[in-house]
């Protein structure tokens, strides 16, 4: 197909080769409707967004509740309850010190909101010197400059390296069911900290850190013991520790929280996807006290000066309440998911073209063996994830990463379908 003439760019895509797209018409619970008729499941939650199912009743009912009442108004000079609202809510959910929320609008500005905020608390504190970040191998964290700027350089970022500044990044210790020694993988990642911090430890403002799960990176998963040593690490050098929950956060690790789960509490987290349970796009920071504290003066230049025009859409905050709503009483939907990703894989144990399977709450994830190599670009990826739809489900590799990452209404037997699935289509390879 010739997409020249087409108006729509999409994003991540090489339009010329881009095969012919399946048109999506509507979507209910798990299954999305094309336009030819066909259906499919959706196992990737869409972008990582959809969190309870699609077109879920309550969120699309207080979202109309709430835009025939205030859909949208400034929110600098002015403030509503649905912000006021969904700002307690979450810090009433997360840990005790994460106190204060600053909203905006995607995955991405969440981030970059992070790291100006550690930038500049220590600009407000009179310390010039702490200007340098930390980050890991193999992380993404949006596409923005400063977000590109803390991810790996990839073929997402090569194209831009001369506007990027430059950031240490530590080996990110992934781990697999079968790893029989992830502590040393932890070791060796640590020791990598360890040399950075003795040359730069007084120079750094933060380290940013997808816990738990790098997701576009390809699902790699490490433990949360992991987490406590590097909070005990950065605790020595006053680093801040910013976690980016864009992903993991609201059940995804199969607690609320990826913080929660390695009881490790950072000093600022970045919220978004889930956040609506994927129906608006709305992202917050939230910060400590003693973060909060560094800008709170009447200096006006110790203001935080970033703001976006849909900042805290009512909308948005009101789908995210009552998202919340529904994963505070139905916990239940993403805790047992984990049990059941468990079962699926031992399916495919021994499959020879998989290796490093991998599970983390309502996360399962398998590398597939590719002669030509494995990344983003790997050949293999384009190839079944067209014949994933062709027999009905929507699973979208990273490459040569396959993952599954379904919103929490799926069914047992739903769940069991996919992997059934998977094992159909690798066998035809
Ligand atoms: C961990 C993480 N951070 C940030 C982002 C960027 O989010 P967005 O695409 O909403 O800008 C993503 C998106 O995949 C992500 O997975």
């Amino acid at each position: 197909m010739d997409y020249r003439e087409t108006s729509v760019w999409l994003p991540f895509t090489q339009m010329k080769t881009l095969p012919e797209l399946p048109r999506v018409k509507s979507a209910d619970g798990i299954m999305l409707e094309l336009a030819d008729g066909r259906r499919l499941m959706d196992c990737i939650s869409s972008w990582w967004v959809t969190l309870h199912g699609h077109t879920q009743p309550e969120i699309v009912e207080a979202i109309c509740q709430q835009a025939r009442q205030l859909e949208h108004v400034i929110c600098a000079g002015l403030i509503h309850e649905p912000a006021e609202k969904l700002a307690d809510r979450l810090t009433g959910i997360l840990p005790d010190n994460l106190n204060h929320v600053f909203y905006s609008d995607d995955g991405s500005t969440a981030v970059e909101v992070g790291l100006k905020m550690a930038f500049q608390y220590w600009k407000n504190q009179g310390i010039k010197s702490r200007t340098r970040f930390l980050a890991f191998e193999g992380a993404y964290h949006g596409d923005t400059l400063g977000a590109m700027s803390v991810s790996h350089r990839s073929v997402f970022t090569d194209a831009f390296g001369e506007m990027l500044f430059d950031v240490d990044f530590v080996p990110y210790p992934e781990t697999f069911m079968t790893d029989s020694d992830p502590a040393a993988t932890e070791a060796q990642a640590l020791a990598v900290l360890s040399d950075f911090l003795d040359k730069y430890g007084d120079q750094y403002a933060a380290l940013i850190i997808e816990p738990l799960i790098q997701g576009s990176g390809g699902m790699r998963m490490c433990r949360p013991e992991f987490l406590a040593k590097l909070r005990d690490q950065l605790a020595a050098y006053d680093i801040l520790t910013i976690f980016d929950e864009v992903m993991v956060g609201f059940g995804r690790t199969g607690d609320l929280f990826a913080c929660l789960k390695a009881e490790v509490t950072p000093d600022i987290i970045c919220l978004s996807k889930g956040i609506t349970g994927g129906f608006m796009p709305l992202a917050v920071t939230i910060c400590t006290d003693a973060v909060y504290e560094a800008f709170y003066s009447d200096d006006p230049y110790k203001t935080l000066y970033h703001g976006h025009s849909y900042t805290a859409n009512p909308l948005g905050c009101a789908a995210g309440l009552a998202s919340l709503d529904l994963l505070e009483s139905g916990q239940e939907n993403f805790r047992r998911m984990e049990a059941w990703h468990h079962e699926g894989m031992k399916r495919l144990e021994g499959h020879p073209l998989l290796e490093k399977r991998r599970i983390c709450g309502t996360i399962s994830a398998m590398n597939i063996k590719d002669n030509q190599g494995p990344g983003y670009l790997s050949s293999i990826g384009p190839v079944i994830k067209k014949r994933f739809i062709e027999a009905g489900f929507l699973l979208r590799p990273l490459g040569n990463v396959l993952y599954i990452l379904p919103p929490y209404c799926i069914t047992k037997s739903q769940i069991d379908s996919v992997y059934a699935c998977i094992r159909d289509v690798l066998n035809t390879l």
